[in-house]
Order: C-alpha cells, then sequence, then structure tokens
C-alpha cells in the first residue's frame, strides 16, 4: 500500500486544549472502590488510595477527570460523601443496582485527583434532583466560607476552596436507561434555570450541557437544538459520547469507528452552529466529548439483571492490539477537531473499560490501549495540522469506503512535531511518503508503533507487557521527504525534530 501526507505549519486546524486528554471516574464498578481507592492495599496512602494506581494515572497523562458520573450520578446525593466516614449512609445506587457506601466523596476525589495533576469536571444530579443540590454543592465547593455550606466544607478539612471549573449539567438525559429521563424541552428548561443559579453562585464556571448518548439515539440531532435552543446563553459545551465495537468478525468496519467519530463531531457542531445563527449570536458553544472508548457493550448485556453487590466487577473489558489501534484513531478524531473540541474524556479510568486494571489486593497494570493515550497525550500537545493524506480506500461494511491511512500531526513549540498514524488494513503494511520541505533540517527521531503478529494480543496481570510500544527502525529525510513505513494493522507515532 502507497500513501503520502504533507506535513506543514500552514495547515493549522487549532491549538490543543491539554483537557482534550481527560478521563472519567464514575462510582461504578471497581472504578472507584478496589480500583482508586482501596484502604489496606499495600500501596494505600494514608488516604486509603493505591500509590500503584495513582502513578500509572499521572504517568497517563489526565488533565481532567470527569466525576461521579455518569449513570451514578443522576441518582446521587452528594451530601451523603462528606463529613466523617463512619457516619455515612451505604445507599443503593439504581444506576449499576450497586451498594454505595459513601467512603468517597467530593473531599476525597477532588483532592486525589490533584495529586495526580488532574482538575475535576463535577456533574450534577439533574436526574432525580435539581438546582438547589446543583447550587450547593457548588457553594460547598466553590465559596471561600462565610456561608453554611462552604463553611461546611471547611469544618470537613479543606479550609481553601476547590475552584472546580467545569460542571456537567446532569449525564445522558436523553436516555430511556436514566434515572430522571427527560425531554429535550424539559431538560432544556431545567439545565438552563441550573446553570443560570450556579452562576449566580460563581459567575467563573464553565458548564457543558448534555447532548445525546450516542448518534444513534432516536433523537439524536433534534435533541442538540432543542437543549441548544433554551440553554445557548448559559452553556459552554454541549456534551458527546461515543463507544464502539466490533460486531462479530467484521473488524474493517471497526478499525474505520473514527470515521463514524468524525461525522458525528461534524454533526453537533453544525447543530450548535446552527443554533447560533437562528439566535444572532457570536459565541460559539463547543464540545465536550465526555465519554468515549471502545466498549464491548454486548458482553455487558449478559450483565443485566444486576445482583445488589458492593463495588462489582463490572464492563472489565480486556483490551488487545487492534482495541488500541481504534483507540488511536478515536484521539486523531478529537485532534482533527481540536478547533471545537475543547474537553474529553476517556471512559473510564481504572477497571471499568478503562486503560488500568488492578486485582485488589494486589497488582495494577497497563492494558494495551494505555499506550496511545498516553504517547498522544504527552506528544500530542501544541498546534494541530491537517496532513491532507492520499490514501489507498478499502471497502467497509458498515461505513463504505474509508482511508485505510489515519493520520495527524501536532507541532509542539521547542519540542518538534509529531505524527500520529494508523495503518488500517490487517493484511498489508504501508508506505507513507512524508513531505517534510516546510520543516527544513528537520529529522525522524523516534518511531514507535503498536503492531502485533497476534492483534488479539493483550496484556494480563500476569503478562503486563505483552503489548506496549516498540521502536522501529527511522528512515533519513532526503530532499525534505521521508519513507515511513507502516506495518499491517498499526498505530503509530512519529517524532520529528
Ligand atoms: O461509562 C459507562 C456509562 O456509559 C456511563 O455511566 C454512562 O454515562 C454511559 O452510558
Amino acid at each position: 500500500l502507497q500513501a503520502s501526507l504533507t506535513i506543514d505549519p500552514a495547515f493549522s486546524v487549532g491549538e490543543v486544549d491539554p483537557r482534550l486528554y481527560g478521563s472519567f471516574v464514575e462510582h461504578m464498578g471497581r472504578c472507584v472502590y478496589t480500583g482508586i481507592y482501596e484502604p489496606g492495599h499495600p500501596s494505600a496512602s494514608p488516604e486509603g488510595f493505591r500509590e500503584d494506581v495513582a502513578g500509572l494515572a499521572r504517568e497517563l497523562g489526565v488533565p481532567l477527570i470527569r466525576y461521579p458520573g455518569g449513570n451514578f450520578v443522576s441518582g446521587y446525593k452528594w451530601e451523603d460523601g462528606i463529613g466523617p466516614v463512619d457516619d455515612r449512609p451505604t445507599r443503593l445506587d439504581l444506576a449499576w443496582r450497586s451498594l454505595e457506601t459513601n467512603r468517597v466523596g467530593v473531599d476525597e476525589f477532588v483532592p486525589w485527583a490533584s495529586g495526580i495533576g488532574a482538575e475535576t469536571m463535577m456533574a450534577v444530579n439533574l436526574g432525580t434532583r435539581g438546582i438547589d443540590a446543583a447550587r450547593e454543592l457548588l457553594e460547598y465547593c466553590n465559596l471561600p466560607g462565610g456561608t453554611y455550606w462552604s463553611d461546611l466544607r471547611r469544618k470537613n478539612g479543606a479550609a481553601e476552596p476547590y475552584g472546580i471549573k467545569t460542571w456537567c449539567l446532569g449525564n445522558e438525559m436523553d436516555g430511556p436507561w436514566q434515572i430522571g429521563h427527560k425531554t429535550a424541552y424539559e431538560y432544556g428548561r431545567l439545565a438552563s434555570e441550573t446553570a443560570k443559579a450556579m452562576r449566580l453562585v460563581d459567575p467563573s464556571i464553565e458548564l457543558v450541557a448534555c447532548g445525546s448518548s450516542n448518534s444513534s439515539m432516536p433523537t439524536f440531532g433534534s435533541w442538540e437544538a432543542t437543549v441548544l435552543g433554551e440553554t445557548y446563553d448559559q452553556v459552554d459545551y454541549v456534551s458527546m459520547h461515543a463507544y464502539y465495537e466490533q460486531r462479530g468478525d467484521d473488524r474493517d468496519s471497526f478499525l474505520a469507528c473514527a470515521v463514524d467519530m468524525d461525522r458525528f463531531i461534524d454533526a453537533v457542531i453544525a447543530t450548535a452552529d446552527h443554533v447560533r445563527a437562528v439566535k444572532r449570536r457570536s459565541k460559539r458553544v463547543d464540545i465536550s466529548f465526555d465519554e468515549w472508548n471502545v466498549w464491548y457493550l454486548k458482553r455487558f448485556e449478559g450483565e443485566a439483571n444486576l445482583a445488589i453487590r458492593e463495588a462489582p466487577p463490572l464492563i472489565e473489558d480486556v483490551y488487545s492490539v487492534t482495541d488500541a489501534v481504534v483507540v488511536g484513531t478515536m484521539l486523531n478524531s478529537l485532534l482533527r477537531h481540536a478547533d471545537r473540541v475543547k474537553i474529553g474524556c476517556q471512559a473510564q479510568l481504572v477497571n471499568v473499560i478503562a486503560p488500568i486494571m488492578t486485582t485488589p489486593g494486589g497488582a495494577a497494570w497497563k492494558q494495551a490501549t494505555y499506550h496511545p493515550f498516553a504517547l498522544t497525550s504527552r506528544y500530542g500537545r501544541g498546534t494541530v495540522l491537517r496532513v491532507e493524506p492520499t490514501s489507498p480506500r478499502h471497502e467497509t461494511k458498515w461505513l463504505g469506503e474509508v482511508p485505510v491511512l489515519d493520520a495527524v500531526a501536532v507541532a509542539t513549540p521547542d519540542e518538534g512535531v509529531s505524527l500520529f498514524a494508523v495503518n488500517r488494513s490487517q493484511t498489508t503494511p504501508m508506505s507513507v511518503d512524508v513531505d517534510l520541505r516546510a520543516w527544513p533540517g528537520y529529522r525522524v527521531a523516534s518511531h514507535v508503533t503498536i503492531a502485533d503478529a497476534d492483534p488479539d494480543a493483550v496484556n494480563t496481570a500476569d503478562d503486563p507487557e505483552r503489548v506496549i510500544p516498540r521502536s522501529l527502525e527511522v528512515p533519513a529525510v532526503d530532499g525534505g521527504r521521508v519513507a515511513l513505513e507502516l506495518p499491517a494493522l498499526s498505530w503509530s507515532l512519529v517524532r520529528l525534530e
């Protein structure tokens, strides 16, 4: 296979907001309990958080974490999670039919997130609750003191306000599975009034309105138009969520899912801009893609009718080389839209469809998908460049003809240029002719790839380094051009300096 692309600083998409590399911690399954938090674990901090997991999360490079849900937040009473731990109630969480002990709440989570270098993006419950619970949580978190809720935070041990900047107005409120599911108009009105009250508490915050749970929702498109029609002046972002999985043996379609993600993002931008035009506003509403990942939802169907348990293992997908390549293309899709997608949260951080896995009382390790995320977060900061690829195309059952090459570049001041490239062909290596004439004197400093003779290879507790990025030999630049070799079914990071 033969492809070509051009890396030129003149073809700029926009600046990467570091929050594009966010993650998500939900009180779901073993994400919190026996994930980030496990008192009694050999690596536990005095506060009960696993230092081994914190280390891996720090290294993953997640500057923002959405919390505490997800579907969980739509039935959550945040007040249950504050005050003396032994006095906190155990509640029945209806989203996941689990026992929530409330041993971790806002006062534990926010300092933990700061400790791994992440700001918290807080979600409020607009399912079973509303304006009061939201504005009181904001007062608890962000006011310095002198009011009931801010003084209670101080009494609970946090003298300084948390200064949480970004707030989600509920979660997936278009979904019939959501506790407190609403029509677009019902949700839009509630979100707008909640936003108004929250801004009166702290005018400096940013707010995210719920978009559709996925692009297959029957209300997709009209949901965004109606919700933004009600909330446009109050919110900064509209949310997007997308999960992909391989259906049957149709791997080519799965490998092409970023094509669908690109179209989904373009559709939401068009809808937001339509509302802007109708309202004759100059302000733009941007996108918070605050849940995305590979998720084998079909496998999850077997977990329906959940027995009520505490921290049950839920949707603990084990990710393969193929999944890692797909995660790489999803990151490329976010980068390609860096001008409008400002926040991204890979769902979730630990154990629940996550790049980090743990054994209770035992090891923590990196899934295959950890690697493209960590490397893109590390090197994908700066200005995104369109690379105008010419690529062979192949037919897929789901999306028709798609390019076999998926690529985007990011120029980082003083560090060089990173090219993120995926060869979607399962069988054939690809040679990519890269035009570097706009970068005189640049050379290929490194080429690391995720590829394997076995595309289904995975990492496990016993073999945590079965799938890791490997270095390839670097070709020389000649006359401002270089030929890169991409193995079949591979994700690559090529560093140019
Ligand atoms: O991330 C798992 C679940 O997926 C979240 O709770 C929900 O928002 C989404 O449907």
